[in-house]
């Protein structure tokens, strides 16, 4: 577990606290609505309110997006949200580090809570470099002499070495948020000698994501189980050996991932016990779910899903492991023919007694399409920053909070 301060560590009342959350939501690309309020809820029902019942003058910093894509917007909804979360009228001002921004600041009283413009808005937001580099930054020259206290709540952006992620920690007295705790606390149970056996669970479409973070927890002996399911088990099977037939070959081929199979045809000589493959899988023929084994390969029809012998031995793993994460659906879900696979094997999860931990947006969306949500023992809020963590990647965001507690 990273060694930083946290919100018990200083006192709050009085004090103007910048707080960096991450509020980056799925925005519809018509309407512009945000979509999933979920990372707006979590960071006001834990470190905002906190904030907000010690008395403290909140002042939020977020992005939204990025310049030129269609969900890079203002924070506007985002601060109506928030205030709907709180259950207080919330302030906000189009406005990042200009006077508008400093007077509404300044005007802060105890218990109130400002929303900033978009920190993306400012060009060189995302400029990756040091928490002393970006401290010259013309936002953090601005910002921090109006501050006393900075808070990092952002794990899900801790991947960025970004001004407003890094930046404060060099000058301010800085600690990790509720929601960077949690999510380092949940984490650390499943990466740093976490309870064995230890399952890790891959399915999806992000094959080379799931390959480095297999590599990173089979070389550490971190996992004792890799439960292969979705395209990355398709590429698994292609190591293997087994032709999967035209179109699902056509589709590694179209998503450029068949560069990986040596990779995996070494991690699978190096751990030949420890990787589980589908022993039978679910093809889309006629429009119907049709299973067969893989030893039927190759089909004319695509994979969509692992089949009922896959699942249910994937369940017995699962039913003995104490320690589970899961990244990614096991097949095309989102069509009811094909859900079975991540049903059975998703059901397991929820019903075994082991610690697990869920992230991604597709698995958190099938976790809670089956309305298994209370019984995952944590959900991430996080993506990149999840992937990269699990990898046993060290987090800018993370290390430079460690930085600023050696200091202080
Ligand atoms: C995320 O949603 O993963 C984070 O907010 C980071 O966003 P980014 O990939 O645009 O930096």
């Amino acid at each position: 577990m990273p060694k930083f301060l946290t919100i018990d560590d200083l006192n709050f009342k009085d004090k103007t606290v910048l707080v960096r959350v991450d509020f980056n939501s799925p925005i519809d690309p018509q309407t512009k609505k945000i979509l999933d309020d979920t990372r707006i809820r979590a960071h006001a029902e834990t470190t905002i309110k906190e904030l907000i019942q010690k008395n403290a003058k909140t002042v939020i910093l977020a992005h939204q997006g990025r310049k030129g894509s269609a969900d890079f917007i203002p924070l506007k909804q985002h601060s109506q949200a928030l205030s709907k979360a709180l259950g207080i009228p919330v302030k906000y001002v189009e406005d990042v580090f200009g006077e508008k921004a400093k007077k509404a600041i300044k005007e802060l009283k105890n218990g109130e809570v400002l929303v900033l413009e978009n920190v993306r808005t400012y060009p060189d937001e995302r400029k990756k470099g040091t928490p002393e580099e970006h401290a010259k930054s013309e936002f953090i020259k601005n910002l921090a002499p109006l501050a006393d206290i900075f808070v990092n709540d952002a794990f899900a952006a801790a991947h960025r070495a970004h001004t407003s992620i890094v930046g404060f920690t060099a000058v301010l007295p800085s600690v990790a948020g509720r929601i960077m705790e949690r999510e380092l606390k949940s984490l650390s149970r499943v990466l740093e000698n976490p309870e064995k056996p230890c399952v890790y669970i891959f399915g999806g479409a992000k094959a080379d994501d799931s390959l480095k973070i297999s590599q990173y927890v089979l070389e550490n002996n971190i996992a004792d189980h890799i439960l292969t399911g979705g395209v990355i088990s398709h590429l698994f099977l292609v190591a293997k050996g087994f032709n999967l037939g035209k179109p699902s070959m056509q589709f590694l081929e179209k998503q450029e991932v068949l560069g990986l199979v040596p990779g995996i045809q070494e991690l699978m000589k190096t751990y030949p016990v420890k990787i589980e493959v589908p022993t039978d899988i679910a093809v889309k023929a006629e429009g119907k779910r049709k299973e067969t084994t893989v030893n039927e390969l190759p089909t004319s029809y695509p994979i969509y899903d692992i089949g009922t012998e896959t699942a249910k031995k994937y369940g017995e793993i699962i039913h003995k492991a104490k320690s589970i994460v899961v990244s990614g659906p096991m097949g095309v879900y989102e069509n009811k023919e094909f859900l079975l696979g991540t049903k059975k094997t998703f059901e397991a999860v929820a019903a075994s007694k082991a610690f697990s931990l869920v992230g991604g947006g597709h698995t958190v969306a099938a976790v809670k399409e089956l309305g298994l949500t209370n019984q995952i023992g944590y959900i991430s809020t996080a993506g990149g920053a999840l992937i990269e963590f699990l990898m046993g990647g060290a987090l800018p965001g993370v290390v430079a909070l460690e930085k600023a507690a050696a200091r202080a």
